[in-house]
């Protein structure tokens, strides 16, 4: 027996880089296409929308950047980020705080900040959603010495002025001088961002932040438990993958829970025994996650139609989105049916990103599988009731 050291090291939570971040090479690999085209002086292509349900990795992704970052640019012409979430944004003049830099802004005498950066932002940003020419000027000149990577998490609740004036922004910088913006949120943020009216959006990068694959999945758990000298081998460790549905916070839930027992338990190895403790320490966690998401569905109505849904699921798990209405039409009452309601019945399903639309290809599939299982389960329950 020996003494495993150190804290937890695994992160179920919002947005903490995980021990090991697990299965993002090809996102990963893109960023830093991009950064080396940055560091070099030049724009990038687009702006990067990154879009994925809640609890997948953006947010993880974007503070991977942030660090990343470190490792381009010059000694003399250092890559700036700054990173921000709309509600921090609430003003023009507290966008433009986060834009230009401390030194830029220290230099500032403050009286012609005041005039300068609210006077006549809010004439000109906010109405027109166009920004302001002179500090667009300087914010350009500095891009040119100190490369910006500005990184928007949230994306999706911006307000759609606020959102058109940073898209327009963004355009206008990156013709003259590298800068990069980075748009992080939910599944309905590329339809969002086609409605606020800037049709080059259009032409943006999107990344789909999906769940992992098997064996990312694997390695997310296993690497971080072999640093700590905890061994698990592959057949104990096959349902601990399956169970987290390659979830990301799902497989941070397991990762704790088994890194605790063999603390606890001072074991090297792992067996069928703690993978079985570990097990109801995370449904019990998940069955909180679970309450909270289906309570949501449950305050928009969509309790009935959501159970439905998950029935069609059990089946098969991708569908197209005609077959996916034709199935949803099929389980609704007949004076309820009509070609609009369905359609609006799945924008609504696909909202609580109780199913969504992943990367690379036209087909639904479940938000988190098991969640849809749990919402059915309870249905029944509540018939039989
Ligand atoms: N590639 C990965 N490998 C392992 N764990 C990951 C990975 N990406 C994210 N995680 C873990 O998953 C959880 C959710 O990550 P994060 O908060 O970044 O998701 P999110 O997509 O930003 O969610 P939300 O939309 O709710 O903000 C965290 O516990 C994080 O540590
Ligand atoms: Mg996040």
């Amino acid at each position: 027996m020996t003494q495993i050291e150190g804290l937890n090291p695994f992160t179920p939570g919002t947005g903490q880089l995980p021990p090991y971040l697990a299965g993002r090479e090809n996102e990963q690999g893109q960023f830093r296409q991009i950064l080396a085209k940055i560091s070099a002086g030049r724009s990038p292509d687009a702006d990067i929308v990154m879009y994925g349900p809640r609890g997948m990795g953006k947010t993880v992704l974007l503070n991977w950047l942030k660090n990343e970052v470190k490792e381009y640019g010059t000694t003399d012409n250092p890559i700036r980020t700054s990173s921000a979430t709309p509600n921090q944004l609430k003003n023009p003049a507290e966008m433009w705080g986060f834009l230009l830099s401390d030194d830029w802004l220290k230099n500032l005498p403050p009286d012609k900040m005041e005039f300068g950066v609210k006077g006549f932002l809010s004439g000109t940003w906010t109405k027109k959603g166009a920004p302001n020419q002179a500090l667009l000027k300087d914010l350009i000149s500095e891009c040119k010495k100190n490369p910006l990577v500005f990184l928007l998490d949230e994306a999706h609740t911006m307000e759609p002025e606020q959102c058109l004036a940073l898209l327009n922004l963004s355009q206008q910088v990156q013709n003259e001088a590298p800068f990069l913006l980075v748009l992080a949120g939910t599944p309905g943020l590329s339809h969002f961002l086609t409605t606020v009216g800037a049709s080059f959006v259009e032409r943006s990068k999107k990344m789909g932040i999906a769940r992992l694959d098997a064996q990312a999945t694997a390695d997310a758990i296993v690497k971080p438990l072999n640093e700590h000298g905890i061994k698990i081998d592959d057949n104990t460790l096959a349902p601990v993958v399956e169970d987290s549905q390659h979830y990301p916070y799902f497989i941070q839930l397991w990762g704790e829970a088994l890194w605790d027992l063999a603390k606890e338990k001072e074991l090297q190895k792992l067996t069928y025994q703690e993978v079985t403790a570990a097990k109801t320490r995370v449904e019990s966690v998940r069955l909180g996650f679970y309450s909270s998401r289906r309570r949501r569905l449950k305050d928009d109505g969509l309790l009935k139609v959501a159970a439905d849904c998950a029935a069609i699921f059990q089946d098969q798990s991708r569908f197209k989105e005609v077959d996916l209405e034709k199935a949803i039409k099929d389980a609704l009452p007949d004076n309820q049916s009509d070609e609009r309601y369905e359609s609006q019945v799945l924008r609504d399903l696909a909202r609580h990103e109780f199913i969504w639309n992943p990367p690379d290809t036209d087909l639904y599939e479940a938000g988190i599988p098991s969640l849809m299982r749990y919402v059915l389960d309870k249905q029944r329950e509540h018939i039989q009731n």
